[in-house]
């Protein structure tokens, strides 16, 4: 197959770990025999710098002619003075409402050899394998009005019947390719947009009599995940919670850099990104760890281009690099297995080509 994907790198470590996820993606080409076109374009804030705006009208441009969206991370101290409208976040959201990527996923996984590094306790966070499901282009986030006055600030919780059923029968979809439990977060004892979220819970799921569910409020949830994670499996709630449960979550594989992300239109499109920042700290120095974006490569191959088996491949790759022994260098282990962004790259694809 031949595909077209946009990359916007931006800031930041943005730049090591999209290439690092290209390399990858490329070696992946090179074992199942698909040729991956990559289309540059700029995004926060080196958009600001070199164009004025966080999203220039060509990087937009660049993503509708792609069949997917490869992103790195965007922003950093040197712009964190600018006015809201030229923020580099403002890209980011611009991004996901002008692509209607109203579902994102944020998979989380402890991997075994990196439990030591866990904050929770190893017994806790083994097995963990849960995937969030967050509604991302509704809620309070895009609610109107939103405003302040000096006396007063307002904004508004909405959601509507198509919006919540959308990402609800998502996550009942996602469940049965998984292990066949839906864990639906709200506030349904004090918010009415979580009473018509539960409402329409129920109605899917009757759809779904495979599919095993619950209902929790949103402050349960957010201990149970730290107390038994792993008994989670797909989690799929509204933005705001979502926006903070799945950060609360990461914290349980170890490190930022592990995790990947998919923010998807109902048609299948995507924008894949690793879900940390731009890492100003460690920016430029080779130090990143690459897996977070790599994961997001894979995860783009599954989701948007239905290649199973390939993704699979790259998962399998990372797995044994890391019960290998190989880390990069923010998990601090004494030895010599410590390896750089690239280094850490050329043994996910040295065990992707094995099989060449
Ligand atoms: P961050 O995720 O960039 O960094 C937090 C900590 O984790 C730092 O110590 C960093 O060195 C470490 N870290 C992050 N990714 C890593 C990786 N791949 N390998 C090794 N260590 C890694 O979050 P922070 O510091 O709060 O934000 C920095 C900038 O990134 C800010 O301008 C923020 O707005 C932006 N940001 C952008 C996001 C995006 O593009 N989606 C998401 C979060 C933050
Ligand atoms: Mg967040």
């Amino acid at each position: 197959m031949k595909k077209r994907v946009a990359v916007l790198s931006g800031d930041g470590i943005g730049k090591e770990v999209t290439e690092a996820a290209v390399a990858v993606l490329d070696s992946i080409g090179r074992r199942f025999h698909h040729k991956f076109e990559w289309v540059y374009g700029l995004l926060g804030g080196a958009a600001l710098d070199e164009a004025g705006h966080p999203i220039p009208e060509e990087t937009i441009k660049i993503c509708e002619e792609s069949d997917a969206i490869l992103l790195g991370a965007i922003g950093g101290p040197k712009w964190d003075h600018f006015p809201k409208e030229l923020r580099p976040e403002k890209g980011l959201l611009q991004i996901r409402k002008h692509f209607e990527l109203s579902v994102n996923l944020r998979p989380v996984q402890a991997y075994k050899t990196l439990l030591a590094f866990s904050p929770l306790k190893e017994e806790v966070a083994e097995g963990v394998d849960l995937v969030f499901v967050r509604e991302l282009t509704g809620g309070l986030y895009f609610g109107e009005p939103s405003y302040h006055t000096d006396d007063q600030a307002v904004d508004t919780l909405v959601y509507g019947r198509e919006e919540i059923e959308r990402v609800v029968r998502f996550a009942f979809e996602l469940a049965k390719q998984r292990r066949n439990k839906v864990s639906s977060i709200d506030k349904a004892n004090v918010l009415e947009s979580s009473r018509l979220w539960r409402k329409i819970v129920e109605e899917v799921a009757a759809e779904y009599p495979e599919v095993e569910y619950e209902h929790m409020l949103v402050d349960s949830a957010s201990m149970k995940l730290i107390t038994s994670p792993a008994s989670f499996d797909v989690i799929v709630t509204e933005n705001m919670f979502g926006d903070i449960l799945s950060d609360e979550a990461s914290v349980i594989a170890g490190s930022l850099g592990m995790l990947p992300s998919a923010s998807l239109r109902a048609d299948g499109f995507g924008l894949y990104e690793p879900v940390h920042g731009s890492a100003p700290d460690i920016a430029g120095q080779n130090k990143a760890n690459p897996v977070g974006a790599i994961l997001s490569g894979a995860m783009m191959l599954r989701s948007t281009f239905g290649m199973n088996q390939e993704a699979a491949a790259i998962e399998e790759a990372v797995r044994n690099v890391l019960e290998d022994g190989y880390f990069t260098g923010e998990f601090k282990v004494d030895g010599s297995n410590v390896l750089t962004t690239t280094e850490m790259t050329e043994k996910i694809i040295e065990e992707i080509e094995k099989e060449l």
